[in-house]
């Protein structure tokens, strides 16, 4: 028997259910005391639209319909390189995520976000990451882990642990990533299926000191015909030209690249996302505090997703839009103070041009009248341009017309 508190739910059965389960789905009224069930672990294979992690699954995925049809598609048909692109928080991780599970493509992913945490990477932080990512390919093999175990075992610079590989970066025989890629395409080729890399903000690759990525990259794209390449950035401009197809010098230069872009929801679609992720908690959000959020997170799904499993945790009310400023606020300002450790030089210049414009949206002569003001002196218009154009590249400011101003409601708060 069930003790309260930890009922079992035997009535429903969720797979002959129109529509998701709610957490209401999960209590029981029993001679009138509620008995409040955990759900079954058979339900893991769907999440809610609120759940903070990435989405990994078509059903969970809002209105990405289009861009996941031209992900998959892009990775089965063999394109060598695609490119996912768009703000911090758009779902570039939950489209790259769910893109591969629908293609039921096998591949790897390295997370760079660690990098990003970074003022500089070294080639030892790379080879880190890879080897976590290689071993969580292997954990996804089950039967064919023993098989895989055994060639890498024949590459330079790995050793086997147990169930695993441990790559080494320095001493008489470091790593040499190209031979793991190369290992990794022999077997996609030898069983007939396409193989997928992806580096998950991939921008981040550009910081690591004295070891050139592009190449390697390049060495796949040319080579490895039955290995794709994705990747994903939030710093737009900055991973174009990391990527570097229009550089001349670049190893990349003239390649073709299929680029898949995330966009902010309009307001009608955040409205939508909003009441469909309530509806599945079984609560309805009153209109004010709806209209709220809404102006408050433009459209940006990650904000969204925030408040929403806020309101799961604390109940819809004006003060979980507070705590969801609060929380979006400091993860975007460390976002941002990331992104100046690497570029201490410019540093008070950078947060110079940022404060001048989240007071209002600013020109390009508006900015460079407030630098100068700051440093008390002429400088040339050139230096104010670069400026201007990382942070836009790194995707902290959006130019539309001729005005700047900074694209991320909740980062333009930090900032304020
Ligand atoms: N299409 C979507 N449908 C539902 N939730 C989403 C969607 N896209 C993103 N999210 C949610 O938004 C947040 C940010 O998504 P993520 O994929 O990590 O974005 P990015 O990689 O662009 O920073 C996560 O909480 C994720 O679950
Ligand atoms: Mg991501």
């Amino acid at each position: 028997m069930p003790e309260i508190g930890q009922g079992v739910l035997i009535a429903q059965n969720p797979t002959l259910l129109a529509r998701p389960l709610s957490l209401e789905d999960y209590k029981v009224v029993l001679q009138g005391i509620v008995l409040t069930c955990t759900p079954p672990s058979y339900l893991d294979w769907y999440k809610l639209l609120f759940d903070e992690r990435p989405k990994t699954t078509k059903r969970d995925l809002y209105d990405m319909e289009r861009q996941l049809a031209s992900f998959v598609s892009a990775i089965r048909e063999g394109d060598p390189m695609v490119l996912i692109v768009g703000l911090r928080r758009t779902g570039k991780t939950s489209l790259l995520q769910t893109g591969l599970a629908e293609a039921k493509l096998p591949g790897i992913i390295v997370d760079l976000r660690a990098i990003g945490e970074k003022p500089y990477a070294t080639k030892k932080d790379l080879l880190q990451l890879l080897e976590s990512s290689v071993n969580n390919f292997l954990s996804e093999q089950k039967g064919r882990a023993g098989r895989v175990i055994d060639r890498l075992k024949g590459i330079r610079g790995v050793q086997v642990m147990g169930t695993g590989v441990s790559f080494s970066w320095a001493g008489k025989e470091p790593l040499q990533i190209v031979d793991v890629f190369k290992l990794l395409e022999e077997m996609a080729a030898r069983e007939k299926h396409r193989f997928i890399i992806a580096f998950d903000e991939a921008q981040e690759l550009g910081k690591i000191a004295g070891f050139n990525v592009q190449k390697i990259l390049a060495h796949v794209y040319d080579y490895f015909k039955n290995t794709s390449i994705v990747l994903t950035g939030s710093a737009i401009g900055l991973l174009r030209d990391f990527v570097g197809t229009d550089d001349p010098d670049a190893p990349l230069y003239g390649r073709a690249i299929t680029e898949i872009v995330l966009g902010r929801l309009s307001e009608g679609q955040s409205r939508d996302f909003l009441q469909k992720g309530f509806e599945q908690l079984g609560t309805r959000p009153n209109e004010k505090v709806l209209r709220e959020a809404l102006i408050r997170l433009d459209g940006i799904i990650g904000w969204l997703t925030l408040f929403g499993s806020i309101c799961k945790r604390g109940g819809v009310s004006a003060s979980s839009i507070g705590k969801v400023r609060e929380i979006g606020k400091s993860m975007a300002r460390k976002e941002f103070l990331n992104f100046l450790a690497s570029r201490q030089i410019a540093k008070r210049r950078y947060m110079r041009i940022m404060k001048t414009v989240v007071s209002h949206p600013a020109t390009w002569s508006e900015i460079k009248r407030s630098v100068q003001e700051l440093e008390g002196r002429t400088v040339n218009d050139r230096g104010i341009t670069d400026l201007i154009s990382t942070l836009v590249k790194a995707g902290f400011i959006e130019k539309t017309g001729e005005l700047y101003q900074i694209g991320d409601p909740l980062l333009a708060e930090a900032i304020r």
